[in-house]
């Protein structure tokens, strides 16, 4: 029986700072282990500490950015798979421990189960972070040249020297890449030939610092390319934002995930393959069911709409009618909540403690009812509650659902690909 474990950190700003002893942690069995973004552990944590409300809108104002974004691949009449998806526009929010090449060289790769692309710094890259990998210390890499199938699946490939090379724009950031192999072990198991964009240059402060990997359901993505190790089966539990000990997991493989756990079917939008849509057909605040239009809510290839289970973009964002009609219920059900203030985005703030009602996303065959430490971000201070979800990005293309990464805390979240099916269920990970 195998079983593999990763360690996984909240990728939040570019820094890359030195890993603390005590975070690194063995890994073991099939699990990963995640870190927060301000997590002691997380090299990525900014040397300069933003405070509870810098920190809180820089993240949702990616969010905003990584909506639209996912709001804008699901509107477009063309595919290429892998080209729409590595411009996602925000850093996604997790990274998990990669080895790469031979001898291994260690990387934290950002998590991100929307996208499927797979890249990696390589020495000489102008403009990445300072931690490259070194290809040319690895026996194993090897640049692929333009005849490689997989050179076909990458946007407007060129053809410099003998390599299959690509350029492509990352929110803000443009990269420049060789299509290249290596043997990566994110676990124990070694997937060799494993292919990725070797980045060679790149501009702006989008790009994850260390590398991107993607765990849609795409062509090139690593599930796919594991597929016969892990059968394109994996659940995560990510943690909380205020635990001290950051320590979540990523399981690869269909060992070892959990036997009681409820379902939802994953739904497949053929415009945008990688995206794990859901059947969301109702919202419950405490016991009520909220009036939400069906077209709010409902799946649709063409336009895009409908639900999707995100871990890039942080807090939940729903299309503007059903957002209204949650956030309405919500508030005439917070007793002595007081006056009701904003803060950024977040328009359900209260200036003193409360205590909220649940949420409850109904999904067909399973309903996923979320306690008040998945629904609301207090202040460090203690001053400031906010109701932690907004509305949908005000844009053409805001049909889209995405339930985020602090709705999922503390859940495992199982991405059963062979059988089409999300089952979720609660663990405390924190
Ligand atoms: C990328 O490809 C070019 C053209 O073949 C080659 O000159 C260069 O060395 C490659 N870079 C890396 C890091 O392999
Ligand atoms: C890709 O980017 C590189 C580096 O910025 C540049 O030299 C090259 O001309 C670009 N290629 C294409 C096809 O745009
Ligand atoms: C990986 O690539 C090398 C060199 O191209 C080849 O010899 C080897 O058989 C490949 N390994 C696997 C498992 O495909
Ligand atoms: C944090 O997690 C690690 C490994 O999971 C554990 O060994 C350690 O005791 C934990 N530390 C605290 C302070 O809980
Ligand atoms: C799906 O969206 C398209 C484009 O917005 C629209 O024309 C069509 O009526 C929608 N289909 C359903 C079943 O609502
Ligand atoms: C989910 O909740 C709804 C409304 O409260 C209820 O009718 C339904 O049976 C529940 N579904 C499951 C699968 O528990």
């Amino acid at each position: 029986m195998k079983t593999h474990f990763l360690s996984i950190a909240l990728l939040f700003v570019s820094l890359a700072q030195g890993l603390d002893p005590k975070c690194d942690t063995q890994e073991h069995g099939s699990t990963l282990q995640l870190f927060h973004i301000y997590s002691p552990s997380s090299p990525f944590r900014s040397s300069k500490a933003l405070s509870w409300e810098e920190s809180v809108l820089q993240m949702q104002d990616n969010d905003k950015t990584r909506v639209q974004y996912l709001s804008s691949l699901v509107a477009k009449k063309s595919v290429v798979p892998i080209a729409s998806g590595r411009q996602i526009t925000q850093n996604p929010t997790y990274v998990v421990k990669a080895k790469i090449g031979t001898p291994a060289q260690t990387m934290l790769v950002a998590m991100d189960n929307s996208n499927d692309a797979a890249w990696i710094p390589c020495n000489g890259c102008v403009g990445c972070s300072s931690t490259v990998f070194a290809s040319d210390k690895s026996t194993t890499f090897k640049n692929l040249g333009c005849q490689a199938p997989q050179c076909k699946q990458v946007p407007n490939p060129t053809c410099g020297g003998s390599s299959c090379s690509f350029n492509l724009t990352y929110g803000i950031s443009t990269v420049a890449a060789n299509l290249s192999q290596d043997t990566v072990t994110l676990a124990t198991d070694p997937v060799p030939n494993y292919t990725f964009g070797c980045v060679l240059k790149t501009t702006g402060s989008s790009m994850p610092a260390q590398g991107l990997l993607g765990l849609g359901r795409g062509s090139l993505s690593f599930l796919s390319q594991t597929q016969f190790l892990y059968q394109s089966t994996f659940s995560y539990c990510l943690p909380g934002f205020k635990a001290l000990n950051f320590s979540g997991s990523l399981r690869l493989g269909p060992t070892g995930q959990p036997q009681t756990i409820k379902y939802t079917p994953l739904l497949k939008n053929p415009r945008r393959p990688s995206l794990y849509y859901v059947n969301l057909i109702g919202i419950r605040v405490g016991r009520k069911i909220v009036d939400v239009p069906p077209s709010a809510l409902a799946f649709n290839t063409t336009s895009g709409a409908g639900t999707i289970i995100d871990s890039g973009t942080v807090y939940t964002r729903l299309v503007t009618t059903a957002y209204t009609a949650v956030r309405d219920e919500f508030r005439r059900r917070v007793k002595n909540g007081g006056t009701v203030t904003s803060l950024g985005g977040f328009d359900t703030c209260y200036s003193v403690p409360i205590v909220a009602p649940t949420i409850t996303f109904l999904f067909a065959g399973m309903n996923m009812t979320l306690p008040q430490d998945n629904l609301l971000i207090h202040s460090t201070a203690g001053s400031t509650t906010c109701l932690a979800m907004a509305a949908a990005p005000d844009n053409l293309n805001s049909v889209l659902n995405v339930i985020a990464s602090m709705q999922q805390q503390n859940h495992r979240v199982l991405f059963d690909v062979p059988n089409s099916r999300l089952g979720v269920v609660r663990e405390p990970c924190t």
